[in-house]
């Protein structure tokens, strides 16, 4: 695995480690200052991010962008925001077991050389794969948990596409980002 940005970016863009490489439009790796205080971990690229080669610039990626502003955060100051896997799934489904464990370097990589202060999962695929485990959201959701050798500080919220089909549940995710903010300024 490339240890710096530059050999990690190369990586990433010329991959062909899984059978995603076969109908991406292109790699997306992730945007955002090298060395942000938070880290955003997304599930994968839709059609938007893969037409465009950038991690949430779709409808889900407006409502993040809102989200982290809420908190005085975005991807051009001080957010990081980066996918479990870096090519789109066909259809928009949920990596497998192989393409998101394919690709897991890439993201541990990412999440080394940035140093985040704390890292926010959004949605159970993100949860799951960075915690490396089944429980649900439901159980995730709430603690801080701890990620990597630096056991740096981990929460977990709702996708934001998830929040778009089913507003109702914002008010537990704006919970969730205040919390955020309160760790991140403390
Ligand atoms: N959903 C994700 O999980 N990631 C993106 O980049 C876009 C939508």
């Amino acid at each position: 695995m490339p240890e710096d940005w530059a050999g990690l970016r190369a990586a990433v863009k010329d991959c062909r480690a899984c059978r995603l490489c076969e109908t991406r439009t292109q790699t997306v790796f992730g945007v955002g200052p090298e060395s942000a205080t938070l880290m955003v971990v997304g599930e994968g690229p839709g059609a938007d991010e893969d037409a465009q080669g950038e991690p949430f610039v779709g409808r889900a990626g407006k409502l993040l962008d809102e989200m982290l502003k809420a908190i005085g955060h975005s991807r051009t100051t001080n957010t990081y925001i980066a996918n479990v896997v870096k090519c789109r799934p066909p259809q928009n489904r949920e990596p497998a077991d192989d393409e998101a464990e394919t690709c897991r370097g890439y993201l541990e990589q990412q999440l080394r050389l940035v140093k985040p202060k704390l890292i926010l999962a959004l949605g159970r695929t993100a949860a799951q794969r960075l915690l490396m485990t089944d429980d649900a959201l439901s159980k995730l959701r709430g603690p801080v948990h701890r990620w990597g050798p630096d056991a740096t500080p981990l929460m977990i919220t709702y996708h934001p596409a998830y929040l778009l089909r089913s507003p109702g549940e914002k008010a537990k995710s704006w919970d969730d980002l205040k919390k955020v903010h309160r760790f991140l300024n403390a």
